[in-house]
């Protein structure tokens, strides 16, 4: 043969395959969720996510510590409402001295370098287990949209960086950013998850904080795992209203979806690889069908590769340990 062109040329040995890699992973590109119950000293392992854990604010705080101490930049924050502080209008979720607010208010007074990310939705607060205000069996947008800016606002007076509003209401962001702006919070950021889809993949974290939803399913608010166009849609209408970061989730079965907003917005963008996306790995690992590690890394590096900016990911403290 003489060929003009051979590409094993560049995958000849560890060296040349270093020097030609495309997609780099850092600590800075992760994101790291946490779950926060209330109570003194509490771990408790997800049974649906081996290897990961609620915890209580105490122990939580030595995990930011932790997070931080490795290069983790950001975590983004769930808590998990008692019981009996669900009800109908979700109400809890803006009680000033609420599980979150005073989570957020201890992280940062521990860590103040630490940028933190809370979720703002319903489903943890409310009774009915949806993302907003549920009036026969119809899930309200616009008394929704109320409380979630409520909601967000009591998290930006506890100290949050970030919001990270995961309902998909429509007008949702407009609503937040003028909180803000009206309140005199405009170093609070918006990391809107633009394209949520309804998926199969979140049943897991539904476990971590029993907020799964009490009647049907949330395919009137997130997205329909058929569409591609309508992602980019609410994207743009998203970054319109103000968003700062935008956000795919999940992530690895919507790669597609993470290089088309990519390609469309100049925004940063990131991705959720989600509980199910962790637990899938886990549990293969488990019977040892895949190699943990190296699944962790090739998703990943996927996930960046398609072109999320950053990774909220459940491995975020194990890839720290695997790139360096
Ligand atoms: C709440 C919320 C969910 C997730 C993040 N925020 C669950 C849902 O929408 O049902 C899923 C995260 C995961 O599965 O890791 N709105």
């Amino acid at each position: 043969m003489h060929l003009i062109k051979r590409g094993r040329i560049l995958r000849k040995s560890a060296a040349v395959r270093q020097m030609v890699s495309e997609t780099t992973l850092q600590p800075s590109d992760f994101i790291a969720p946490l779950f926060i119950i209330e109570g003194e000293k509490v771990q408790e392992e997800i049974i649906s996510m081996p290897g990961y854990f609620r915890r209580s604010l105490d122990l939580t705080i030595d995990e930011v510590k932790h997070l931080h101490s490795i290069g983790i930049p950001s975590v983004l924050l769930f808590i998990k409402c008692p019981d009996h502080l669900k009800n109908k209008k979700g109400s809890e979720a803006i009680n000033p001295d609420g599980l979150m607010q005073r989570a957020v208010k201890e992280i940062k007074n521990a860590v103040p370098e630490m940028c933190v990310m809370t979720d703002v939705a319903l489903d943890p607060y409310n009774s009915d287990g949806h993302d907003g205000l549920v009036e026969n069996g119809e899930i309200l947008n616009d008394e929704t949209v109320e409380v979630l800016s409520a909601m967000s606002l009591s998290h930006a007076k506890a100290g949050a960086d970030f919001v990270a509003p995961s309902d998909m209401m429509d007008g949702r962001i407009a609503a937040i950013r003028k909180a803000f702006e009206e309140n005199n919070f405009n170093r609070t950021g918006i990391l809107s998850y633009s394209a949520k889809y309804a998926s199969c993949f979140y049943g897991p974290f539904r476990d971590a904080l029993d907020s799964a939803p009490g009647f049907g399913d949330k395919k009137t608010y997130q997205m329909d795992y058929a569409n591609r166009i309508e992602a980019v849609k609410e994207t743009l209408m998203d970054i319109e209203e103000g968003a700062d970061i935008v956000m795919v989730k999940p992530a690895l079965s919507y790669l597609d979806i993470i290089r088309e907003v990519k390609n469309q917005v100049s925004v940063p963008v990131a991705a959720y690889q989600v509980s199910g996306e962790y637990s899938m790995i886990k549990a293969a690992a488990e019977r040892g069908w895949l190699n943990e590690d190296k699944a962790i890394l090739e998703t990943t590096t996927s996930i960046k590769r398609a072109g999320a900016d950053l990774i909220a990911s459940y491995f975020a403290k194990d890839i720290v340990g695997l790139i360096s």
